[in-house]
């Protein structure tokens, strides 16, 4: 299909480099005709090429720390000037744990990392979604979508407190996601996704064990940012327009496996 988001206008949080999912999806916003403006905190914009992405992509690129309401604040009031009115879609593609980068483990965090983890990754999506709220920023049947992972309902253990970042995220996507239904018919939704070979995937200690595990327990196998990016472009369509407080499992259908008889293979 073609030209699937013709028109519509967005901003896209989190890509980092040609791995991210959020880089992906704005590869793919662009095939599909959309105009967006490009966001990630101004530390990444350093020591990531987000330039190369928005050159690419003819997109403008406002720095925007998303634990920070005046950043937020400032980028979707420029984002709506640069883009000449309401947005259609907007991604939040943003994960950290400072737990896990610094090795501590679930049992025994550090509280204050715990913290900055939660703002980031969670919190973050709720202070996304007030700004655009509060200045009645989406267009009416408008989507936005956040990211998230299964460790959220089940247990992963190296996952350690993005888990609980995630059913946070997850819940804040139901509960603000009922509020922009009632009053712009806005649809939110969270895509559960595979383990993903990207900077912040590959910082989840045993990732390689993880990816393989989920590659031979899915039946389709582990969905790729690529394919990710080709969910996310679906739901910012028109063609999902009913589809919302949902959290959708993209994963090969991971999430309703029990065991496969590849798995089984290494135990008999
Ligand atoms: N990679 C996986 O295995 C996987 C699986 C399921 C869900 N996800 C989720 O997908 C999303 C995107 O991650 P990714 O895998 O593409 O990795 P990535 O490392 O490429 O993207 C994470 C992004 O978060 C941004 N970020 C961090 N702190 C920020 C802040 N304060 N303000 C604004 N942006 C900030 C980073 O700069 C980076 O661009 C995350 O929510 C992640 O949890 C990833």
């Amino acid at each position: 299909m073609q030209d699937l988001l013709k028109g519509k206008k967005g901003i896209i949080f989190g890509a980092l480099n040609e791995n991210s999912i959020a880089w992906k999806t704005a590869e793919k916003a662009n095939e599909q005709g959309a105009e967006f403006v490009l966001t990630n905190a101004p530390a990444s914009i350093r020591m990531g090429n987000l330039e190369v992405l928005a050159k690419k992509t003819g997109s403008q690129i406002i720095p925007a720390d998303a634990t920070s309401i005046e950043d937020l604040e400032n980028l979707v009031e420029k984002a709506t000037e640069i883009l000449g009115g309401k947005l259609d879609f907007v991604l939040h593609s943003i994960g950290m744990s400072v737990n896990v980068r610094k090795g501590k483990p679930y049992t025994d965090p550090n509280y204050e990392y715990s913290k900055k983890g939660w703002d980031v990754s969670a919190l973050s999506f709720h202070k996304v979604l007030n700004v655009l709220y509060h200045k009645k920023a989406m267009q009416n049947w408008g989507s936005i979508v956040a990211l998230t992972y299964m460790a959220a309902q089940r247990v992963f253990p190296d996952y350690n407190d993005m888990a609980d970042n995630k059913a946070y995220l997850e819940s804040v996507a139901r509960s603000f996601g009922y509020y922009f239904g009632r009053d712009f018919k806005v649809r939110v939704n969270t895509i559960s996704q595979s383990p993903t070979p990207t900077t912040a995937g590959n910082g989840v200690k045993g990732f390689d064990g993880f990816i393989n595990f989920s590659e031979k327990m899915s039946p389709l196998g582990n969905a790729s940012a690529t394919d990710c990016a080709e969910y996310t472009i679906s739901l910012f369509s028109d063609l999902t327009k009913k589809v919302t407080l949902q959290n959708l499992f993209h994963d090969g259908g991971f999430s309703n496996m029990g065991v496969s008889d590849a798995i089984m293979g290494k135990f008999e």
